[in-house]
């Protein structure tokens, strides 16, 4: 099977949700995405390409298992996983991985109007494939400058664009090529997630820095989350922040939570993921992805 040969369902919109640091917030980030379109009405898929953590998968197994303790019935997505390929030659084994992930976006077309895709924090073959195919990337980064640094280097005095950074550039090239194929542009939007309300120069200072950046490499970005200890609460019982206004699930919310959820809702509306949907036709970015080889495909 040639990457030409990667089917791209016509009506689903695909979501990637990356970014090559680890630990940005993208599992948490995938579960209130998929959470807030379920809430609203609309079918979602959920699609997990971290074949080496499962977090989300994880993550719906715990929520799965919530359900079946308190004998409750809460919105669920339609879960995929796509396993890395066991082949050992890279012409293989990329090929297999395209053919796996080309048969689960068709299978989750079916089932959803929206696909959810979680992506690992590394580059990986199937990372490249899901942003190659995104309608939208949603890109996580804690509020630190270290975690600035695989989007763009900027001089520390001027506050210049020294450099973009290795997903910095990886996006840019997407983008390029989309353009060259005459297709619309995925919607590439940052969120600055874990906002301390103790460092109140960092945070100014990474405004400033995010700001320079979205002009650079063509990035919306909203207001951020806050860093709060509830998402570290919810995963080991599979529920988001919007689970805890259910009645049934009977967990209190405290005004803490209310805010969380705010800053949640703000960005659902500010990403408008229920907004025209773009369709890409066949793949943008076959030879993208295939270009730079990644680590451990
Ligand atoms: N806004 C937040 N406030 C507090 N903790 C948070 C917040 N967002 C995420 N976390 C916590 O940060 C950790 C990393 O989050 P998560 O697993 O979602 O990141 P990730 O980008 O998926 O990581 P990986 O790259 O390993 O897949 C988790 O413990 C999560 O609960
Ligand atoms: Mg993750």
């Amino acid at each position: 099977m040639m990457l030409s040969d990667l089917r791209l369902p016509e009506d689903a919109r695909i979501i990637a949700v990356g970014n090559e640091k680890g630990g940005a917030g993208k599992t948490t980030l995938s579960i209130h995405i998929i959470l807030s379109l379920l809430y609203d009405g609309h079918k979602v898929c959920s699609v997990d390409i971290d074949s080496r953590q499962r977090s989300i998968s994880h993550y719906l197994e715990n929520r799965r298992r919530f359900m079946l303790n308190k004998n409750i019935r809460l919105p669920f997505p339609s879960h995929f996983i796509v396993n890395k390929s066991q082949l050992d030659s890279m012409e293989f084994s990329q090929r297999d991985e395209q053919q796996r992930f080309s048969k689960c976006l068709s299978a989750a077309s079916k089932k959803g109007q929206f696909i959810v895709i979680d992506t690992p924090g590394n580059d990986t073959f199937l990372s490249r494939l899901a942003h190659s195919v995104a309608h939208t990337i949603v890109t996580p980064i804690n509020d630190s400058f270290v975690d600035l640094d695989v989007l763009g280097r900027l001089d520390p005095s001027t506050f210049e664009l020294e450099d973009s950074g290795v997903y910095g550039k990886m996006i840019t090239k997407l983008q390029a090529h989309r353009r060259k194929l005459n297709q619309p542009k995925a919607d590439w939007v940052v969120l600055r997630n874990r906002l301390s309300n103790l460092d109140a120069n960092n945070k100014r200072q990474m405004a400033k820095a995010v700001e320079i950046l979205s002009e650079h490499l063509g990035f919306r970005h909203g207001v951020g989350f806050s860093e709060r200890v509830i998402y570290r609460e919810l995963f080991l019982r599979g529920l988001s922040l919007l689970d805890l206004v259910d009645q049934e699930t009977g967990i209190p919310t405290s005004m803490a939570h209310i805010a969380a959820r705010r800053e949640l809702q703000q960005f659902m509306q500010f990403l408008n993921l229920t907004g025209e949907p773009v369709h890409l036709g066949q793949p943008p970015l076959e030879r993208h992805a295939a270009q730079a080889q990644p680590a451990t495909a």
